[in-house]
């Protein structure tokens, strides 16, 4: 009786979870984080494909409206290496198609990757107040991917040789963030580790914390943490 109850809710359910993760359609979001230097809209055309040892993901982005044609977009990639330990490797590419094939021309990148992915790639999230509404169906799918993308764990990300830094060296773009609510999770090593932020990190730490995300589940930080996050990252 049970394991025909057991099959009968788990068929169905692995049969979803198998179609959210390889529907091969891409998924195109506004972005709630990346914004233009004008506060501008950035949107971002994903799509992603499983390997056994390596997983590509692979983004078109838009700084100027989501009605330019998608292969004048700006287009980069991740390669995950599932390895120990595990890599993420960054490129810039030259604009086209959202192919896996060939990739084509890896060019200069256009911004420190680092800055914003510390641990390689990053949780996907939608603003979905802005100009592009979301299916329900792609939301299921990026609740998946989301899955996916935590899953890698603790990820180091590398570069290959540009002319623009893939992140920056100074000391003081260095210093890493040592507030308790935070370093639990994001330190180099140990359960749960997800990589020491660091002052570059800065944009990505102001946007986590402005908008309640970090730290997680329930967690909380007190007014004194929240200060003292405040002034790592230069706000007075
Ligand atoms: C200003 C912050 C910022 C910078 C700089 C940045 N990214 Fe991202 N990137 C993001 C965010 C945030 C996402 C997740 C999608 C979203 O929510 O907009 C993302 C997503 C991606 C993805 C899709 C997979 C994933 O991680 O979700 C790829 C591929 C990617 N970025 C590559 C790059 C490369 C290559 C560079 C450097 C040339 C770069 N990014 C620089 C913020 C940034
Ligand atoms: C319980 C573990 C945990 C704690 C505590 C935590 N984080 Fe995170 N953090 C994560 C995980 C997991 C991710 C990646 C998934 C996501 O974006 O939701 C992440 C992602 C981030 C990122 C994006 C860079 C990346 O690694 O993907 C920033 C920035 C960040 N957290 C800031 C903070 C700040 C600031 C604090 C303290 C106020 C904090 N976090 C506390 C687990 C944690």
């Amino acid at each position: 009786m049970l394991g025909r109850a057991i099959l009968f809710i788990g068929l169905p359910l692995g049969a979803l979870s198998l179609s959210l993760l390889f529907d091969p359609e891409p998924i195109t979001i506004q972005s709630q984080e990346s914004k233009t230097a004008t506060l501008s809209p950035v949107f971002n055309r994903i799509n992603w494909r499983a390997g056994a040892s390596q997983d590509i993901w692979i983004m078109q982005q838009s700084h100027s409206g989501r009605h330019t044609p998608h292969e004048k977009w700006d287009r980069i990639a991740m390669v995950i290496e599932k390895g120990a330990p595990r890599t993420a490797t960054f490129y810039q590419l030259s604009p086209g198609h959202l192919s896996f094939d060939d990739l084509g021309p890896k060019i200069d990148y256009r911004a420190a990757c680092l800055m914003c992915h510390p641990n390689g790639p990053r949780a996907i999230r939608p603003d979905t107040h802005g100009e592009l509404s979301l299916s329900m169906w792609n939301r299921m799918r990026l609740f998946a991917w989301n899955i996916r993308i935590k899953s890698y764990g603790r990820v180091q990300p590398q570069s290959i040789p540009s002319r623009t830094p893939f992140r920056y060296s100074s000391p003081a773009a260095n210093a890493p963030l040592l507030v308790a609510a935070c370093v639990r999770c994001h330190r180099d090593g140990g359960l749960l580790a997800r990589g020491t932020l660091r002052r570059q990190n800065f944009l990505s730490i102001g946007f986590m914390i402005d908008n309640h995300i970090m730290p997680p589940f329930g967690l909380s930080l007190s007014e004194k943490e929240r200060r003292e996050i405040e002034l790592f990252i230069g706000r007075s």
